[in-house]
């Protein structure tokens, strides 16, 4: 695969020409944004587009985000933004926040899964701002990853997803080292009365809510996955190592416990830990669960972190990777449960 090194601050133009190249001539290319890095494609090329969809093995239910270098250019996919989004925008774009507004008719129906809105977002990182603006459109990019699996923050994550997927002789990867902030962007349903926490991400829910007043939002959201299309992007099985992972609500001692049961019941367990501070535990959660599924390990066990700014984030991300199954104590029932869970 062709992989280009960029500098992640002042990218040379000659790489951003080069990738919106690619991108004219219906080709895919793996660029880093702030969040993780993503699978871009011009909005305007339905069989760009649907390559995304096939590379990935992402089902055809589930929309993409569309990446824009500013709210001029987002107008084009969204027309004039409502208030609540002006507002939005001022504060946070560039920036990982997505808002899902009605679309217009500039954008495929690929792109959206058929639905009446569109996810739209400024993403803040030089390289991508760059390339769009080298495409001279829109561009559309989910999270360079095979679907369900965990997101990449580095170029070599990206190459261990999707190498063998991509065309050399079409597709392009920059690499500009390590995504800061590691979990992806926020997305908001501005569409009802009241706006909507869809995913939480890289902007605190608090920090929407100073904008924009109370955002109605779920604690740990799930739908079955046949209902994927009326609750886009809400699939319990996301993020997720091949490793069986649970999360432990359960103070240190307990999982301490726990995972000295489970190897003397002979499972090769172990915790993954991450720092307890949201701030600096986001930019290192997915490459981290990376190197513990790596291990080949029969579980995982990880507690989440205190719920606070990107915790939220982080600890929606945890709950998806664990499908949803969660331990609270390191009793004989759940050593049975978890061990049955491992040799299943
Ligand atoms: O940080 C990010 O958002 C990264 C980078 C590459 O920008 N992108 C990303 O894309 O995470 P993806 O495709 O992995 O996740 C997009 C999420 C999905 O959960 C999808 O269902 C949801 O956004 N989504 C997209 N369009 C939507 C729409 N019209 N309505 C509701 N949800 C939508
Ligand atoms: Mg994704």
């Amino acid at each position: 695969m062709t992989v280009v090194a960029v500098d992640p601050v002042a990218p040379d133009p000659a790489v951003a020409v080069r990738a919106g190249r690619v991108l004219g001539a219906g080709g895919l290319v793996a660029l880093p944004t702030e969040t993780v890095y993503g699978l871009a494609a011009a909005v305007s090329d339905g069989e760009a587009l649907a390559r995304v969809f096939a590379v990935k093995g992402r089902p055809a239910t589930d929309p993409l985000i569309v990446h824009v270098t500013d709210v001029d250019q987002a107008r084009s996919v969204v027309g004039d933004l409502p208030d609540r989004a002006r507002a939005l925008a001022r504060h946070f774009w560039p920036g990982p926040l997505t808002l899902v507004l009605p679309r217009t008719a500039a954008v495929p129906d690929v792109v959206t899964a058929g639905g009446p809105t569109v996810a739209v977002r400024v993403p803040a990182h030089p390289v991508a701002l760059a390339v769009i603006a080298e495409a001279g459109g829109p561009v559309a990019a989910p999270s360079a990853n095979r679907f369900g699996r965990i997101s990449p923050t580095t170029a070599a994550h990206v190459l261990a997803e999707l190498a063998d997927r991509l065309d050399p002789s079409r597709d392009l990867v920059l690499d500009a080292g390590p995504a800061l902030l590691g979990v992806e962007s926020t997305v908001v349903d501005l569409t009802g009365a009241r706006p909507r926490l869809l995913r939480p991400g890289g902007v605190a829910l608090e920090d929407l809510e100073a904008v924009l007043g109370p955002v109605d939002h779920t604690e740990r959201e799930v739908r079955p996955e046949a209902d994927a299309a009326s609750a886009p992007g809400r699939f319990l099985r996301h993020y997720a190592p091949t490793t069986p992972l649970v999360l432990a609500e359960a103070d240190r001692a307990t999982v301490d416990r726990l995972v000295a049961e489970l190897a003397d019941r002979g499972l090769r367990a172990r915790t993954v830990d991450l720092p307890a501070d949201a701030d600096r535990a986001a930019p290192v959660l997915y490459a981290t669960l990376r190197e513990a599924d790596a291990e080949g390990r029969d579980l995982l066990v990880v507690t989440p972190l205190p719920p606070g700014g990107l915790g939220r984030a982080v600890n929606d991300r945890l709950f998806r990777a664990a499908h949803g199954r969660i331990v609270t104590d390191a009793s004989a029932a759940t050593v049975d449960r978890l061990v049955a869970l491992a040799r299943s």
